[in-house]
Formats: C-alpha cells, structure tokens, sequence
C-alpha cells in the first residue's frame, strides 16, 4: 500500500480492510494523509457493503490482498478461512463483472497469493513453476487455492481481466507476530521459549516484504492478462537454521553471550499435516517482467531484527489481550 501511494500520487487508492486482529492502521500512519488515499474499514464478505463501496468508488481495478492467512488459525478456524478467502474473493469478483459488465477494456482484477497452493516438495530438485498442479494441504491453502480457482473461473466464463501471483514467505517489519520470524524474535527479546515444530527440518523460501511489494508493482503493471506469476527468493531455508541465526544475531545486538539465545529452543509437536518444504522458481516473473529481489536475506533479517528492537511498544501494544490468550491457548499442550 505503501509503495503504491508514495509511487502513484495520481491514483485514486482506496484501501478496503477488515481490521480484525492482525490489521492494524499505525502501520500505515505516514500514508493516512496522503491526498491520493481513501481508506475504507469493510468486511470482503458482505455483499451490499461491497456492492455499494464499487458503485460509489467505480474503480477501474482492484489489486485482492485479503484474507485470513495463518495455517495454525486455519487448523482450528477452518470455516472462517473458506468464508473470507473464498466467498469474500468470489464477492469481489462478482461486484468487479457487475461493474465493468460491457467494457472490460483497461480494468483488471489481480488477486495476490500464495505458493501453499501447489503443496508440499519432497525432491529437492523440485520446485514450484506457475504450471506445477495444485496439491493444497492445509485448510489455508485450500481456501487460497478454491480462491485461485474462481479467479481463473470468472476469466474463463466471463472474460474478466485477471492475473495472479502466488508468492513464498514474507518477513519484514510489521509482521503480526505468530509468523515464525516475529514470533521467535519477540520470544528471544522476552527471553520465552522459542518452539521450533517438530524437527525443525521443513524448510521455507523467504522473501523481504519490500520486494514482494515491488513484485506486485510490476505485475499490475507489466503482467499479461490472465497469466500467473510465482515469486519467491530463491532463498530457502530449514525452520532451525532460521532460528539458529536469529538467535545469534541477536545475542550480539542484545549483548548476551553466545548461545545464550539458542538456549531457549523447545522443539514441540508438530503442526497437523505440516507441508516439507516449499520453494519457488521465479524465473517467469524475473525473464518476462524485469523482477528481482533487492535484499540479500541477511541484511534483510538485520533489518527486521532492528526494526522489532526500535519498536518495543508497538509489539507490546499488539502482543497484549487477544494476543497473549490466543498464543497460551495454542502452547499450552505444546510448551507444557
Ligand atoms: O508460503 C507462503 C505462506 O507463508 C503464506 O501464504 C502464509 O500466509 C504465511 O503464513 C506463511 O505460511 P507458513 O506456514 O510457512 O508460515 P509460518 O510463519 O506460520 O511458519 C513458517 C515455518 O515455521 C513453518 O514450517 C512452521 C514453522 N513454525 C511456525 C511457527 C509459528 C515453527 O516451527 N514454530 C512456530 O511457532
């Protein structure tokens, strides 16, 4: 959002967003004023409210970042996941053909999500191309991929212009903190225990969230109608490697001794069908739209790690309340 307001001053942007638990507006507060941006409080799901924010706004396009995201809420939540991932997505679908019903020329419809949709890699000279079949293995991706599916659908049987892109994992600052890399970095700056899943052996492909950012720039702007476009980092890594440099990295910004963090590390049970390993092939979008990551992932984890540690109270304003119950309620078997 960010990227798109400082880059765009003639766009007219309305960012539509639910605000529930992991939305949180300060994390845009150096844009609120912008003269270019509307922001809009709304659920995705509810049909009148997105009928008539299309008919007031007449947008020319809609770029389609909402939704439930988190595999361990989808394990205990399905339903929520199917609600706003898929009747939400095929809400926004609907409201974009009704108003652009007659003259598709010039709009589009970008729907951003996920590599979890095509499964779980257990060759490791396999990786995810946009042809790869999807193979959903969580609740959260199977959402992603039906959400996918109606996209693909509503270009197929109505010609709506569309594009897609599935990308790897995020890091960066802002991160609600029950994703792996802030979760483990507030757990080290508490000096709580870090649990690692199982063995800690599945492995991740990381991307900074800036350049997933510019990813979506370029694929708005320069991807071909109804194409679709992995990206990721080429940066994969084991879940307890992650951890191991977390740890050490920031022994040394804390001024603890070494190994002090690593310390902390409880494996504990694993996540419910926990998908090996993912990892993208980017190549598509890198060849065809001139794309590339910008950060090498240690200075971008350098980045992340400070950005946590100069913003103490923003983690302790989001980490108390709802937070701290929902997080013993999911450890409490766990970390027992
Ligand atoms: O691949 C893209 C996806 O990446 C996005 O579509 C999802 O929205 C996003 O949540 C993320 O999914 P993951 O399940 O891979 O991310 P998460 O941060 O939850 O977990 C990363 C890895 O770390 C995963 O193998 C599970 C493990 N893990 C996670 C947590 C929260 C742990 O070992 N301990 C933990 O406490």
């Amino acid at each position: 959002m960010r990227l798109f307001v400082n880059k765009y001053p003639d766009y007219n942007i309305v960012n539509l967003d639910k605000l529930t638990y992991a939305g949180n507006l300060s994390n845009i507060a150096d844009i609120a004023d912008a003269p270019n941006y509307t922001f809009v409080k709304g659920d995705i799901t509810d049909i009148p409210f997105i009928e008539g924010l299309f008919a007031k706004y007449g947008f020319d396009s809609v770029i389609h970042l909402a939704a439930e995201s988190h595999v361990d809420r989808s394990i205990t939540h399905p339903l929520e996941f199917v609600l706003t991932n898929v009747v939400g997505t095929v809400n926004l679908l609907n409201a974009s053909k009704n108003l652009w019903k007659g003259n598709m020329e010039g709009k589009l419809f970008y729907h951003v999500s996920t590599d979890e949709v095509y499964g779980s890699l257990h060759n490791p000279e396999d990786f995810f191309l946009e042809t790869t079949p999807y193979d959903p293995q969580s609740p959260y991706s199977a959402s992603k991929a039906s959400s996918d599916h109606f996209v693909r659908a509503y270009h197929n049987t109505y010609k709506l212009p569309i594009v897609l892109s599935n990308c790897s994992n995020n890091y960066g600052p802002n991160q609600f903190p029950e994703k792996l890399l802030p979760l483990m970095i507030n757990n080290i700056l508490n000096e709580k225990p870090l649990p690692v899943y199982g063995k800690g052996e599945n492995v991740r492909d990381w991307l900074y969230v800036v350049d997933h950012a510019r990813a979506i720039d370029d694929v708005y702007h320069k991807g071909k109608l109804g194409e679709t476009y992995n990206i990721g980092g080429f940066n994969e890594w084991k879940n307890i490697d992650i951890v191991h440099l977390l740890c050490d990295t920031m022994d040394t910004k804390l001024g603890r001794p070494a190994g002090t963090n690593r310390g902390l590390i409880k494996f504990v049970e694993d996540r419910a069908g926990h998908d090996l390993r993912y990892a993208i092939d980017a190549t598509k979008i890198m060849n065809d739209l001139g794309w590339k990551p910008s950060l090498q992932f240690e200075e971008g984890m350098g980045k992340t790690i400070d950005w946590y540690l100069d913003n103490k109270a923003w983690i302790e304003q989001i980490t108390s309340g709802e937070y701290q119950k929902y997080y013993d309620d999911l450890y409490a078997n766990k970390l027992a």
